[in-house]
C-alpha cells in the first residue's frame, strides 16, 4: 500500500471516529437537557429560596474553550458545535452555550451548558470516569436524589468512549458564597445538615484514603514549601512531624467526598447540594469536615473583614454535629489541610503569598497542637 492511500485510510477512520463522536456529543447533550424539561413537569416545585443578597458568579466562568487532547469529549463538543448540530430538541431548537467553570490542563474541564433556561454540568475527563458516574447512581438510589432536601446532582448522561459525564446543575450559593456575604452561621448549619444526612448512609464504593494517605501527601507539600521559600519551609517540617505524632486513630470508614471544599456545597434552599465527586473513597467523617473546616478558616485567615463570618459558620458546624465527629481527629484534619492550602499560596506568584501562607501555617500548627 502506498503511503498517501494509507493516509487516505487514516484520514477516513479519523472522519469517522469524529463523525460518530459528534453525534455520541449531540444525543447525550439534548438528550440531557430535554430530559431536564421532562422532569421538571413530573416532580413537584422545590421551595423556593430567595437570595437575600447577590452572589458573584463562578470566578473562574469565562466563554473560553480549551484545546486539550486528552479530553477527548473537547474535540468532540466543539466539532458537534461547529456542525450547528447541539440544539435542544424539546426546548425550542435553541442555541446552547458553553461557559468553562472549571479547567486542569490535560485532567479536566466542567462546563455549564445553558439552553432555554435549563442548566446542566458537563464534565469531560483524561481518564475514565465511569466510578464518578456509578457514585451519582449510587447515591440518587440511596435517597440522595430530586426528593430529597440533601442531594446529590443526577447522573443525566456518560459516555465512557469520550470520557465524559452530563450532571444536573444545583442552583445557588455555595457555602462560601455565604460566608462571604455575611451568612456565615447559614453555611455551618447546611455543612452540618450534610453529615448529619449522610453519617448513616452505606454506600460502600470508592478505595481507601485515610491519615496515612495524608501524611503521604503531607510531604509534598512540605517539599513545595521548602523549595519556594527556606523559612516558611522549616515551619512546614515541623508541623509535619507534630502531624505524624499525633495522627488519630480512625474510626469505620464510610462514604467521604475527598474534596469538601465550602465551595463545592451549594445552598439549595430547602437543603445542602454537594457537588465534584471525583475524588471520592471511603474513610474517616473527620477528613471531609476537616477539608470543610479549613477552607472555611481560610476565608476568614486571608480577609480578616470575613473572620467573625468564619467564627461563626464553625460554630454552628460544630454546634450541629455535635456527637458525630470526633474532635481531635477533627482538628488533625483541618490542621493538615491548611498545611496543603498553604503549599498552594504561591500559585499567584504575587508578592503577598508568603503572609497568606504564613496565616495559614501559623492556624494549621495551633490546631496540630490540638489534635491526635
Ligand atoms: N452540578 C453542578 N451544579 C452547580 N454548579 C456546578 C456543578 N458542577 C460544577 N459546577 C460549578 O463548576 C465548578 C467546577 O466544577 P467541579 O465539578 O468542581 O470541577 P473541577 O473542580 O474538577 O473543575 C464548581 O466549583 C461549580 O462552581
Ligand atoms: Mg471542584
Amino acid at each position: 500500500m502506498s503511503s498517501s492511500s494509507n493516509e487516505t485510510d487514516l484520514n477516513r477512520h479519523e472522519h469517522a471516529g469524529r463523525t460518530r463522536a459528534t453525534a455520541l456529543i449531540t444525543g447525550l447533550l439534548t438528550a440531557s437537557l430535554s430530559h431536564l424539561v421532562a422532569a421538571k413537569a413530573e416532580t413537584k416545585p422545590s421551595k423556593s429560596y430567595v437570595r437575600r443578597k447577590p452572589w458573584p458568579g463562578g470566578v473562574n466562568a469565562t466563554t473560553e474553550f480549551p484545546d486539550d487532547r486528552a479530553l477527548p469529549a473537547l474535540e468532540a463538543i466543539r466539532a458537534a458545535d461547529l456542525a450547528g448540530a447541539i440544539r435542544a430538541a424539546g426546548l425550542g431548537d435553541g442555541p446552547v452555550g458553553f461557559s468553562l467553570r472549571g479547567y486542569s490542563p490535560g485532567s479536566r474541564a466542567t462546563f455549564e451548558v445553558r439552553a432555554g433556561g435549563r442548566r446542566v454540568a458537563v464534565k469531560a475527563y483524561a481518564e475514565d470516569p465511569a466510578s464518578e458516574a456509578a457514585l451519582y447512581e449510587a447515591l440518587a438510589a440511596a435517597g440522595l436524589g430530586g426528593e430529597s432536601d440533601v442531594r446529590v446532582p443526577p447522573l443525566l448522561a456518560w459516555e465512557r468512549d469520550l470520557r465524559v459525564l452530563v450532571i444536573g446543575w444545583l442552583d445557588g450559593p455555595t457555602t462560601r458564597d455565604l460566608v462571604r456575604s455575611g451568612q456565615g452561621r447559614r453555611a455551618g448549619e447546611l455543612a452540618a445538615r450534610w453529615f448529619q444526612r449522610t453519617a448513616s448512609l452505606s454506600v460502600k464504593l470508592g478505595t481507601p484514603v485515610g491519615v496515612r494517605d495524608v501524611m503521604d501527601w503531607a510531604r509534598t507539600w512540605v517539599a513545595t514549601l521548602s523549595a519556594d521559600d527556606p523559612a516558611l519551609g522549616t515551619a512546614a517540617v515541623a508541623l509535619a512531624e507534630s502531624l505524624e505524632r499525633k495522627q488519630p486513630t480512625e474510626g469505620t470508614p464510610r462514604l467521604v467526598h475527598g474534596t469538601l471544599y465550602a465551595r463545592h456545597l451549594i445552598d439549595l434552599g430547602d437543603g445542602p447540594g454537594v457537588i465534584d465527586w471525583q475524588r471520592f473513597g471511603q474513610g474517616p467523617m473527620e477528613l471531609d469536615a476537616g477539608t470543610f473546616l479549613a477552607t472555611i478558616s481560610r476565608i476568614g485567615l486571608l480577609d480578616k473583614t470575613r473572620e467573625t463570618e468564619a467564627l461563626q459558620a464553625q460554630e454552628a458546624f460544630l454546634a450541629g454535629t455535635a456527637g458525630l465527629l470526633d474532635k481531635r481527629s477533627l482538628a488533625w484534619h483541618e490542621a493538615a489541610m491548611l498545611l496543603r492550602l498553604a503549599g498552594k499560596q504561591n500559585r499567584r506568584h504575587d508578592d503577598r503569598w508568603r503572609e497568606r501562607a504564613c496565616a495559614l501555617l501559623g492556624e494549621s500548627t495551633r490546631l496540630a497542637e490540638t489534635a491526635g
